[in-house]
C-alpha cells in the first residue's frame, strides 16, 4: 500500500517521539513491501514563533492533500499563563479537528499485566481492564460561541451539541462495541444539562438498532469514580467532547502512564493519529520522554487502512518492550530508565528481527541493571 502520511510534530517532546513512530513505520514499511511518504509541517507553538499562525494555510493544504497525519503534541508554557494572548498553540490543533471533520477521538486504555504495578491502582481493581473511549471532538463547549465582556469581568462557553453531530458518533461507538464486549456506557450529565438530555436521548433511540448491544448511563461525576474504583466494568465509553477530555486522562492511570495512550480522531476524509499526552515542555530534549503512546498512534492509522496484520506487529513489539522493561524512566523502577530514542530503537529492531533484538536486548538491557 501506498499512503502519504503528513507528520505534525509540534512542540515540546512531539519531535521526539513522533521520530520514533516514523521508524517504527519505516521498518513496517520495510517488512511489508508498502511505501509511506512522509512529509512535514508547523503546528503549535513553533508554527506560532515561525508565521504567527498555529495552523499556517501550508499545513492545512498538505494535510488534506495526504492520507493520514501523524500529529506529535502541542502547547507552551508561555501561552499557558497567559490570558490574554489572542492567539494560542491548541487553536492549531482545534482548527484541524473542525477543518477535517473529525468528530470521533477513540481512545484505547488498557491494563498491560506486565506493568500492574506501575498504576498506583489496586492491581486485583485494574487486571484486564480494556476500554475504548469514543470522545465527540467537534462539538459541545470546545466549540460553542465563547462571550467576555467588554471590561472583563464577565465570560462564557456555550455547550451546544446538535442530534446530528450525537448520532454519527454513537453509531460509530455501537458498531466498535460489536465487535468487542457488546457494551457502550454513556457518560454524561443528564441530571443537569440539557446538553446531556439530548445526547440520552438520541442514543436510547440509535440503541434500539443495536440490540445486541447493552446500552447503561453513567453521570460523569460517578463515571470519574467507578474509574478507579472498578474499571473493568466499562467497554466502550461514549461521551462529549469536554467530559472525554478529562476521563480519558484520568484513565490513563489504569495503564501505569499517560505516555502509552494512543488515539485515532476519525470521520473525515484523513485520519489524524496522535497520542494523548501533552507537549510535556519540561521533558524535552532530555531522551525521557515514552515514545509508545506514539508508536501506538501509528499502529492506529495502520489498522484504520484495514493493515491488522502491520498494526499488530507494532502492538507486540511494544508489548515486549513493556516485558523486557525497556522503558523510559515514567515506567522504570530503575531512575534513568531508557532513552526515548533506545525504546524506539528496540521496537523497531524488534519488527525487523524478532527472534535477535530480543536476545540482543535483553543483555544490553541487563547490562545496564547491573551497572546501576
Ligand atoms: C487532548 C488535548 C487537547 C484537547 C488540547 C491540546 C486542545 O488535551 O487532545 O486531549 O483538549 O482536546
Ligand atoms: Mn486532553
Amino acid at each position: 500500500m501506498k499512503l502519504n502520511i503528513a507528520v505534525l510534530p509540534g512542540d515540546g517532546i512531539g519531535p521526539e517521539v513522533t521520530q520514533q513512530a516514523i521508524k517504527v513505520l519505516k521498518a513496517i514499511a520495510t517488512e511489508f513491501d508498502h511505501t509511506f511518504n512522509f512529509r512535514t509541517a508547523l503546528v503549535g507553538a513553533i508554527a506560532i514563533d515561525e508565521t504567527g499562525n498555529p495552523l499556517p494555510e501550508e499545513t492545512l493544504d498538505l494535510c488534506k492533500a495526504s492520507d493520514a497525519i501523524l500529529f506529535g503534541a502541542i502547547g507552551d508554557p508561555k501561552y499557558d499563563n497567559d490570558p490574554s494572548a489572542k492567539v494560542r498553540p491548541e487553536q492549531g490543533l482545534l482548527a484541524l479537528r473542525k477543518n477535517l471533520g473529525l468528530y470521533a477521538n477513540i481512545r484505547p486504555v488498557k491494563a498491560y499485566e506486565t506493568l500492574l504495578d506501575r498504576s498506583p491502582l489496586k492491581e486485583e481493581n485494574i487486571r484486564g481492564t480494556n476500554i475504548s473511549i469514543y470522545r465527540e471532538l467537534t462539538g459541545g463547549i470546545y466549540f460553542g460561541e465563547k462571550k467576555l465582556n467588554k471590561d472583563e469581568t464577565e465570560a462564557s462557553d456555550l455547550c451546544i451539541y446538535t442530534k446530528e453531530e450525537i448520532e454519527r458518533i454513537t453509531h460509530l461507538a455501537f458498531k466498535a462495541a460489536r465487535s468487542r464486549r457488546k457494551k457502550v456506557t454513556l457518560v454524561d450529565k443528564a441530571n443537569v444539562l440539557e446538553s446531556s438530555r439530548l445526547w440520552r436521548k438520541v442514543v436510547k433511540e440509535i440503541a434500539l438498532e443495536y440490540k445486541d448491544v447493552e446500552l447503561d448511563f453513567l453521570f460523569v461525576d460517578n463515571a470519574a469514580m467507578q474509574l478507579i474504583l472498578n474499571p473493568k466494568q466499562f467497554d466502550v465509553i461514549l461521551t462529549e467532547n469536554m467530559f472525554g477530555d478529562i476521563i480519558s486522562d484520568e484513565a490513563s492511570v489504569i495503564g501505569g502512564s499517560i505516555g502509552l495512550l494512543a488515539s485515532a480522531s476519525i470521520g473525515g476524509k484523513i485520519g489524524l493519529f496522535e497520542p494523548i499526552h501533552g507537549s510535556f515542555p519540561q521533558g524535552k530534549g532530555k531522551g525521557i520522554a515514552n515514545p509508545i503512546a506514539s508508536i501506538l498512534s501509528a499502529a492506529m492509522l495502520l489498522e484504520h487502512f484495514g493493515l491488522h496484520e502491520e498494526a499488530s506487529r507494532i502492538e507486540d513489539a511494544v508489548d515486549k518492550s513493556l516485558e523486557l522493561k525497556i522503558t523510559t524512566p515514567d515506567l522504570s523502577k530503575v531512575k534513568e530508565g531508557i532513552t526515548t530514542e533506545k525504546v524506539g530503537d528496540f521496537i523497531e529492531d524488534y519488527i525487523l528481527n524478532p527472534e535477535d533484538t530480543n536476545i540482543n536486548f535483553t543483555n544490553i538491557h541487563l547490562g545496564q541493571s547491573t551497572i546501576i
